[in-house]
C-alpha cells in the first residue's frame, strides 16, 4: 500500500518510521518531508496547507491512505477536503480538529461536560479583559484562542504583565487572528503530562504517557518553545492518575464531541497537569506530540497501519494497543538562539553513527539537502532518541547519542529527564 504523511518535523519523521515497519507498506511519500524523512520516503514539494495540490497528488499517485501530522491543515480541514474526493485520511475532520482550533471551544466543552480543567473566562474585546484583570488573582493565565504554533500562551505574575498581555494578544496582534478571542484563566500547578491517544469517533485507547519539556534552558528557564526534549512513560503519570483520567476526562471528551456533532477521529493528545486537587485538563491538541511522539512511537508495538485503519473504519475497539515495556528519552539539538533568532545552513555531521544501530533515532526536525550536504533549516533541528530498559539508562544512552552528531551552533538542554531522579 501506498501512504502519504503531510508535515514536515521530527513527528512526521517519526510517524513515517513507524509505517516503514508496516509490512503492509510499499512506497511512503511525505508532502513537504526534510532530509531525514527523505531516507524513508520520496519527499514531494507540496506544502502542507496546499490542499488542492496534496488532493490531486494523492488520486494522481493512487495513494491508499493519508496521514497528517501537523496542526494547521487539520484545523484548516484538509481531511473534510481528501474525503470529499474518496480517499483515505487519517485525522479528526475541522468540525473536530476546533478540539485544539479554538482555545474557547474547548473550555466551553470542558464546562458543559464537566471534564476537570482550570476556572475560566472567555473575552472578545480588550476592555472586557482589562476590566475582568482588574479584579482577579496572580499569576493568572492568558491564551490566545487560536492557533500560536504553541506560543499564545502567557503566564503573568502581575497585573501589569497581565494588562501588557491582552494588549499584545487582543489589539497588537502578536498572534494574528488567533488573538480575536482570548480565554483567560486560573493558574495551576503541578507537574505536567502528556498523553496520546487513537480515537475513532467513539472508542478510545491510550497510549503510552510522556513528559516535554517546554522552555528552551536548563532548569525550566527562559522562553517557551516547541519542546526542547521528552521522556517516556512518565513516572508520575500513576495507576491512580490513570484511573482518574479514564473516569473523568478521556472518554467524556470523546463522547463530549460525538454528542456536539463532532466526532473526532485521529490522535488526541491530553496535556494534563496533575495538580492537588487532581489531574486536570490543560489544553487538547488533535495530533501527535512534538517531540512527544519521537518518544512514543519507537515504544508502540502494533503496527501503526493496523492502528490508524482501524481509526478511519471505526474497530479501535478490536485493537490490542500494546507498548514495550522500556523506556525512551528524546532531546533536541537545537539552533542556539532558538526560539527568538538563530542562524540556519550549517552543514551537519556524524548522521552515519546512527545507521543500523538498534534503539537509536535521529529524527530530523529542521534539516534540508543543499548541494548533496544536510544542513540545518530551522530551531530544532533534530531529535535524538534512545530506548534503554529503565528511563535512566534511557537518558544515558540518548545523551550518549547526541554527541555523534555535531553542527555549528548546536544547542541542546542538559537536564532532559533529569526529573525521573527525583522518583
Ligand atoms: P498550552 O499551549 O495551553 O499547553 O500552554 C503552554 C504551557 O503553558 C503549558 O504547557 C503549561 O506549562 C502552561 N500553562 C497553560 N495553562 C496553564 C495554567 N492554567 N496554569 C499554569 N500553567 C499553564
Ligand atoms: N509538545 C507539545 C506539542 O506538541 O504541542
Amino acid at each position: 500500500m501506498k501512504v502519504l504523511i503531510v508535515g514536515s518535523g521530527g513527528r512526521e519523521h517519526a510517524i513515517a518510521a513507524s509505517v516503514a515497519k508496516s509490512s503492509k507498506v510499499d512506497k511512503i511519500y511525505c508532502a513537504p518531508g526534510n532530509a531525514g524523512i527523505a531516507g524513508l520516503a520520496e519527499c514531494v514539494p507540496i506544502g502542507a496547507m496546499e490542499f488542492d495540490k496534496l488532493t490531486a497528488f494523492a488520486k494522481e499517485n493512487a495513494v491508499d491512505l493519508t496521514i497528517v501530522g501537523m496542526d494547521d491543515p487539520l484545523v484548516g480541514g484538509l481531511v473534510d477536503v481528501m474525503e470529499a474526493e474518496g480517499l483515505r485520511v487519517f485525522g479528526p475532520r475541522k468540525n473536530a480538529a476546533v478540539l485544539e482550533g479554538s482555545k474557547a471551544f474547548s473550555k466551553e466543552l470542558m464546562k458543559k461536560y464537566n471534564i476537570p480543567t482550570a476556572a475560566y473566562e472567555t473575552f472578545d474585546d480588550a476592555k472586557a479583559a482589562t476590566d475582568y484583570l482588574k479584579g482577579a488573582k496572580m499569576p493568572i493565565v492568558l491564551k490566545a484562542d487560536g492557533l500560536a504554533l504553541g506560543k499564545g500562551v502567557l503566564i503573568c505574575n502581575t497585573l501589569e504583565e497581565a494588562l501588557d498581555g491582552v494588549k499584545s494578544i487582543m489589539e497588537d496582534k502578536k498572534f494574528g487572528d488567533a488573538g480575536n478571542r482570548m480565554v483567560i484563566e486560573e493558574f495551576m500547578t503541578g507537574r505536567e503530562v502528556s498523553v496520546l491517544s487513537f480515537v475513532d469517533g467513539k472508542t478510545i485507547k491510550i497510549m503510552s504517557s510522556a513528559q516535554d519539556h517546554k522552555r528552551a534552558n536548563d532548569g525550566d528557564k527562559g522562553p517557551n518553545t516547541g519542546g526542547m526534549g521528552t521522556f517516556s512513560p512518565s513516572p508520575f503519570y500513576t495507576e491512580e492518575v490513570d484511573d482518574f483520567c479514564k473516569k473523568h476526562i478521556y472518554q467524556a471528551t470523546v463522547d463530549a464531541m460525538a454528542a456536539e456533532g463532532r466526532p473526532f477521529k485521529g490522535v488526541i493528545f491530553f496535556g494534563l497537569m496533575l495538580t492537588e486537587q487532581g489531574p486536570k485538563v490543560l489544553e487538547y491538541n488533535a495530533r501527535f506530540g512534538d517531540p512527544e511522539a519521537q518518544v512514543v512511537l519507537p515504544r508502540m508495538k502494533n503496527d501503526i497501519i493496523d492502528v490508524v485503519e482501524a481509526c478511519i473504519d471505526g474497530a479501535l475497539d478490536k485493537i490490542d494497543l500494546q507498548f514495550e515495556d522500556n523506556a525512551a528519552v528524546c532531546v533536541i539539538l537545537a539552533s542556539d538562539g532558538y526560539p527568538i533568532s538563530y542562524e540556519k545552513g550549517f552543514p551537519i555531521k556524524g548522521l552515519d553513527a546512527f545507521d543500523n544501530k538498534e534503539g537509536y533515532y535521529c529524527f530530523h526536525a529542521g534539516t534540508k539537502l543543499d548541494n548533496g550536504n544536510i544542513v540545518t533549516n530551522g530551531g530544532r533541528v533534530l531529535g535524538v532518541t534512545a530506548t534503554g530498559a529503565t528511563l535512566k539508562e534511557a537518558r544515558s544512552n540518548a545523551y550518549k547519542a547526541t554527541e555523534w552528531v555535531e553542527f555549528d551552533n548546536k544547542y541542546m538542554r542538559n537536564d532532559i529527564g533529569k526529573a525521573i531522579e527525583e522518583v
